[in-house]
């Protein structure tokens, strides 16, 4: 028979171990989508869950080099956000996990053809077209003509007018460089960049920091993307947001699973809740005008209407892909970040 004390001592070693299990459930949370949304994606699926969630919010192209430097020892447990390309390289060399989520029926035919195009390792969970925005009053005050093109940015009295952020670590600004490259062909969209690298006055490490510096004055035109530019507007700052006449090109926000995580439930636990209309809604909250995967998510008025502006069939497995997104940023940093401005 026990005795009282190796009972106590025995109900107290469960107790510890169940204390300990509750403790274990945790969620490393790697975020490249704005820095509120994150947080609030964190916080509300730790209150839906009772996951403990430990965030950090780095640009696209910056995550994904730390899952790749982090991959003989992975430190993420799941990626959310951020611009397709990035995860789509991840998915090619085999960073992220396959994984089919019960929840894929609900969303548009877009966000299944990002899965299928990696071997269902990343799924579309946004999507939002590339443009740029102006501070109205800015433009007004140094006399400057209102910009509705991309050619309109090299005119050279938009010198050091303009800012975007490097498409080394900003998802959007890689975004940028591919769309010029499939609107105006490989050399032309170069030629491009190249006028534009003349007027701009800073390539920013986060992609949509361009637009926040033009809404608090500091700078006149942020190349973005156009969500992000609306958010500044409905905030009350004096910025006019374009849909660039030659057409655009655009992004389908993603998400993976980190390949090895330690907390492999708990992240497809998240992506499955991600998927849902109720997590997808919570971008209202935080003025995120994206177009959400979900078909019964809701997209907000605010959001830009992606079916009136001019968009190229961007080609997300070419740009994507590993060889490709490492050829052309190589070139820009050869060929364009090299030369005076
Ligand atoms: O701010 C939101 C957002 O523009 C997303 O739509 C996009 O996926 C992400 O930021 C890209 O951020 P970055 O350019 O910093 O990688």
């Amino acid at each position: 028979m026990k005795s009282i004390k190796a009972m106590i001592c025995t109900s107290a070693l469960a107790m510890a171990a169940s204390v300990g299990a509750a403790h274990a459930d945790k969620l490393t949370f790697y975020c490249s989508a704005q820095e509120d949304w994150c947080q609030l994606m964190a916080r509300s699926f730790e209150d839906a869950t009772g996951i403990d969630v430990n965030m950090t919010r780095k640009s696209s192209g910056e995550t994904f080099a730390q899952v790749k430097a982090e991959a003989s020892n992975p430190k993420g447990d799941v990626w959310w956000g951020g611009t397709g390309d990035p995860h789509l390289q991840a998915a090619e060399e085999g960073l992220t996990e396959e994984y089919m989520s019960p929840m894929r029926e609900q969303l548009h035919a877009w966000a299944i053809s990002q899965a299928e195009s990696a071997g269902n390792r990343t799924i579309g969970i946004y999507s939002g077209a590339l443009g740029y925005g102006y501070n109205t009053e800015l433009l007004a005050s140094n006399n400057l003509p209102e910009p509705s093109c991309w050619n309109d940015l090299l005119k050279p009295e938009f010198k050091g007018h303009v800012q975007m952020a490097n498409p080394n670590s900003s998802g959007t600004a890689y975004t940028t460089l591919a769309s010029m490259v499939q609107l105006f062909g490989e050399d032309e969209g170069f030629e491009f960049m190249k006028g534009l690298h003349a007027n701009i006055n800073q390539y920013t490490k986060s992609g949509s920091a361009p637009i926040k510096a033009a809404g608090r004055g500091e700078n006149t035109i942020g190349i973005v993307f156009m969500h992000d530019a609306v958010k500044q507007a409905v905030s009350g700052f004096p910025v006019k947001v374009v849909a660039p006449c030659e057409g655009t090109g655009y992004e389908i926000g993603s998400m993976s699973i980190i390949a090895g995580a330690r907390n492999m439930d708990e992240a497809k636990k998240f992506y499955d809740w991600a998927l849902t209309p109720e997590a997808q809604n919570l971008a209202l909250q935080v003025n995120a005008f994206q177009v959400p995967s979900n078909v019964n998510a809701q997209t907000s008025d605010k959001a830009p209407d992606m079916s009136t502006i001019k968009l190229i069939d961007y080609d997300f497995a070419k740009y994507g892909s590993s060889d490709e997104r490492k050829r052309l940023l190589k070139k820009w940093d050869d060929e364009v970040s090299t030369l005076p401005q």
